[in-house]
């Protein structure tokens, strides 16, 4: 490969030839952005990512298999040797770590390597991965965050070892698709205490919650001008609703009053208006008010104690470390929020156990959510996807039987955690 003497005296790298010699040069629209920047900023000798001592120790640190050490090393070599790969190694972590600005939606477009690298291409991107870790624990180092945290995050990189394993006859690796994510690591953006994860965000939900003055009660209201089908979940289009049974909610406010839609804590908008007195209700959770989002890690076993320890700990810990991110209430917008999975499943999952101790509300769905994080991909076909788990059994024969797959949303108000354990919305709704 050629290299040309640059205006700096360092050697350059054309990313055009540096594909070629890769057989991967249908990537070069996604790769151009910052590649000079990155052939300048090459360092001399090895990059630190790339040597075993420091991706063995981030490799330990996440708890990634030791099995997966063997092919690591080989990787590396590899690339180190190879001047293409080696610049294609550094531009990727850099482009994914350093560049605010790079679009994450172009990383599951990065090449797949396999004429370089065989079977070890998605190793290739599995060291990229592992370059988060130092990233994330000198980041919150600085910030104080313990340890266990940063460790608890970084386990992200062997949850998407498993699912690349298990897409890839057991392989070790991981899909460029899932490396985005880190940036919410590396950047302090996204922390996991315990059983889930948390990022501070403006709330999504299309309603407004309030809570009576007196007796702490919550109802929620729609916005106006959401549209909802007869059962009250939102109809964006998407879905081939039945038409004439949709509904518009209205949301009337004045300095004395709010007319609206009330949200079930169950999940569904029901169709008639309710008015609720400011006097007696305050508005305590509306779209754009600062919440933890919450997000939940592959994995199974999401008992409620787990869930319950997390959220207790979130709830110290973004204060102590983060001052400057108030929340007013948790949130999570999931397949996981879908109020049907207890019909189509078991009531006593864990997931709909979760569902219980929050107020649930509709959203709007491409009636595939969750299909991509349990079996891989939006594209299921009923009659051969595996069946291996009661989960996907389930999926499947809800999808086979002609409905959707939702997703729904979910609000905890911060004061309400003490609750936790007493499906407290549930129990207490106004004319429960
Ligand atoms: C969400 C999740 C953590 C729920 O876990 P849980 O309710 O605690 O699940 P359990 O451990 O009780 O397992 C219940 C069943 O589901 C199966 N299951 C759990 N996660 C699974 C997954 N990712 N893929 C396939 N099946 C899964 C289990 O194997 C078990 O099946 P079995 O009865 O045949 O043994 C789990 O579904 C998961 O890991 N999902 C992937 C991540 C995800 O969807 N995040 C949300 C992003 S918006």
């Amino acid at each position: 490969m050629r290299r040309a003497a640059s205006l700096n005296g360092t050697m350059t790298v054309e990313l055009r030839e540096a594909l070629a010699a890769l057989g991967a040069e249908s990537a070069f629209e996604v790769l151009a952005p910052h590649w000079e920047e990155s052939v300048a900023s090459i360092p001399a000798g090895t990059p630190a990512f790339l040597s075993p001592a420091t991706f063995l120790e981030s490799r330990a640190f996440c708890e990634a298999p030791s099995e997966a050490d063997p092919v690591l090393i080989e990787a590396a070599r590899r690339v180190r040797e190879n001047p293409a790969l080696l610049h294609l190694a550094w531009h990727c972590q850099r482009l994914l770590f350093d560049y605010r600005d790079y679009d994450a939606s172009e990383v599951r477009h990065w090449p797949d390597l396999a004429e370089a690298l065989g079977d070890l291409s998605g190793v290739f991107y599995l060291l990229v991965a592992l370059s988060a870790i130092p990233r994330m624990r000198a980041h919150d180092a600085r910030q104080g965050i313990p340890e266990a945290v940063t460790r608890n995050g970084s386990r992200r990189v062997p949850e998407t070892m498993r699912s690349f394993a298990e897409r890839h006859a057991g392989r070790r690796g991981v899909r460029p698709g899932t490396l985005p994510w880190l940036r919410h690591h590396v950047w302090g953006d996204l922390y996991r205490p315990g059983r889930l994860e948390y990022m501070a965000r403006p709330f999504r939900g299309r309603l407004r919650a309030f809570r009576h003055r007196v007796t702490g009660e919550v109802i929620a209201l729609s916005e106006a001008d959401v549209v909802f089908n007869a059962e009250g979940y939102v109809d964006s289009g998407a879905l081939a609703e039945a038409p004439g049974e949709r509904w518009t909610a209205r949301l009337v406010e004045d300095e004395r009053a709010v007319t609206g839609s009330p949200i079930a804590p169950t999940g569904r908008a029901i169709r008639r208006e309710v008015t609720l007195s400011r006097a007696e209700w305050a508005c305590v959770l509306a779209r754009t008010d600062p919440v933890l989002d919450i997000h939940i890690p592959d994995g199974g076993g999401m008992t409620p104690e787990r869930c319950r320890d997390s959220m207790n700990q979130a709830q110290r810990f973004f204060p102590r470390h983060f001052p400057e991110r108030p929340f007013v209430a948790f949130s999570c917008i999931s397949w996981i929020m879908n109020p049907q999975i207890a019909e189509f499943y078991t009531p006593t999952s864990n997931m709909v156990l979760l569902q219980n101790e929050g107020y649930l509300f509709p959203c709007p769905s491409n009636g595939k959510a969750g299909l991509g994080f349990i079996f891989g991909t939006e594209q299921v076909d009923p009659a051969t996807a595996p069946r291996d788990t009661s989960l996907r059994r389930a999926m499947l024969d809800h999808l086979a039987a002609g409905k959707p797959l939702r997703s729904g949303g979910m609000f905890v108000l911060k004061e309400d955690l003490v609750h936790y354990g007493a499906q407290h919305y549930r129990r207490r709704a106004p004319g429960s």
